[in-house]
């Protein structure tokens, strides 16, 4: 039977999508170094690959860049609402990689495009969420014993398959590329930071500048939410769980309140914990007439949309592309994106230059799991160092800036525990 080369909303979209994705590959040098390697030397030769990612041109440069290595590609999309179709018509009709994934598509859709990349008996799987390595620990446990790893991209993923290795349950080795300094120190921070904004400001054209944002989350993503809220003047409250980002966001000079007090005080809301229900009703009820909300998590689980809808007499959909107005009493809360992450929804994501680093480390993690093959130990993997100096080391050569070197009596010296005072 003829492979499938999978099911997305238009072909014809394939033109405009083929030149942002090589507009963004402008933008990626490390992965594109990393390409013509594989290009030469085919290290995923006969692997085949399933990835479930956010279908975006950064990602295509991705998928190129496994493919030019050798492998078998498939790709569905991590959230039904990132997929840029064009870029989807392209990856098919230009560089020949079935993509199931169509931009608004149904939850039932969704899931018939992971099982369609699953249907390929992937031998490595890239989740970003971990909704692939999911089926493979439930309906699909037949394609896990092919697995030889998994990749993970996000915070939500990798928390989750930690669990799953705690309760003994996971069947395959993965990778956390997430924990990965070349992934979230960058990415989640002004990956995130840069994104998010863009997104907010895109689906409602508010000033930043004067602006009260809270921002609820202090890890690496609500870090970089609030640096750029406040890069870009806004009057920045951060909520936290944890005391120690709480503490860390106080020395970083932000206001940080719980959300029973920020609720009523704040003018834009971003999530960004990665925990449900971050929103709820008794906040809701606090919020001032023109509250914005929005989420940069993983899932659309952080603000309690049901419970919004509950408490109002009347939604208006769509007031403009991504708002939604609740009528909550006499005033109005406007909800972006369906409560979906707010960067990927109403922008396009993480700019190139940041992906480049994220998918560099995926496609050597790739690689390194090819290199183990069956002897890969069945855990949660962190990246090798030798990864992410190889990955920072190229970024750094691609931006032109250098660096020293240590002495040969420096090196001795942190050797040595003799030497002091
Ligand atoms: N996650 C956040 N931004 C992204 C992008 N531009 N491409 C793929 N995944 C992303």
């Amino acid at each position: 039977m003829a492979k499938s080369k999978g099911d997305i909303t238009d072909i014809k979209l394939a033109p405009p999508g083929k030149k942002r994705i090589l507009f963004a590959d402008r933008d990626m040098p490390v992965l594109s170094l990393i390409r013509d390697r594989f290009e030469a030397k085919k290290p995923l030769k006969g692997i085949r690959i399933g990835a479930c990612m956010h279908v975006t041109s950064e990602t295509a440069n991705l998928m190129r860049t496994l493919k030019a290595g050798g492998a078998e590609v498939a790709l569905c999309a991590s959230n039904p609402l990132s997929t840029q179709d064009e870029t989807a018509a392209s990856l098919v009709a230009d560089f020949g990689v079935p993509v199931f994934a169509r931009r608004g598509e149904n939850v039932e859709t969704f899931y018939k495009h992971l099982n369609a990349v699953l249907d390929n008996s992937p031998n490595i799987t890239m989740d970003d969420g971990a909704d692939l390595v999911n089926l493979l620990h439930g309906k699909r446990q037949k394609e896990a014993a092919g697995v030889l790893a998994s990749m993970e991209e996000t915070t939500t993923g990798v928390i989750r398959l930690r669990a799953m290795h705690a309760h003994n349950e996971l069947k395959f080795p993965v990778i956390a590329v997430n924990d990965a300094t070349t992934k979230h120190l960058f990415d989640n921070r002004y990956g995130t930071g840069q994104s998010t904004l863009d997104g907010v400001v895109r689906a409602t054209d508010i000033l930043l500048a004067g602006k009260k944002v809270v921002v609820c989350g202090y890890g690496w993503c609500g870090r970089g939410v609030a640096s750029r809220a406040r890069g870009g003047g806004a009057q920045v409250t951060v909520t936290e769980i944890d005391p120690l980002k709480a503490l860390e966001a106080v020395m970083d000079g932000f206001d940080v309140k719980p959300m029973s007090e920020a609720a009523g005080y704040g003018e834009l809301f971003v999530t960004v914990t990665g925990n449900k229900h971050v929103l709820r009703a008794e906040h809701f009820k606090k919020m001032k007439h023109g509250a914005i909300v929005c989420n940069s998590g993983h899932f659309d689980v952080e603000i309690d949309i049901p419970a919004l809808e509950k408490m109002s007499s009347k939604v208006n959909k769509q007031i403009r592309v991504n708002v939604d107005e609740y009528i909550v009493g006499k005033k109005s809360i406007y909800l972006l994106a369906d409560g979906r992450l707010v960067n990927l929804a109403a922008a396009t994501g993480h700019p190139a230059s940041v992906m480049d680093m994220s998918f560099a480390t995926q496609a050597l993690c790739a690689e390194w799991a090819v290199k183990n093959g069956k002897k890969f130990k069945i855990e949660v993997h962190d990246v090798p160092k030798a990864i992410e100096d190889e990955v920072a080391a190229l970024k750094l050569k691609s931006m032109g800036v250098k660096i020293d070197k240590l002495t040969p009596d420096q090196v001795k010296y942190l050797a040595s525990y003799s030497e002091g005072t």
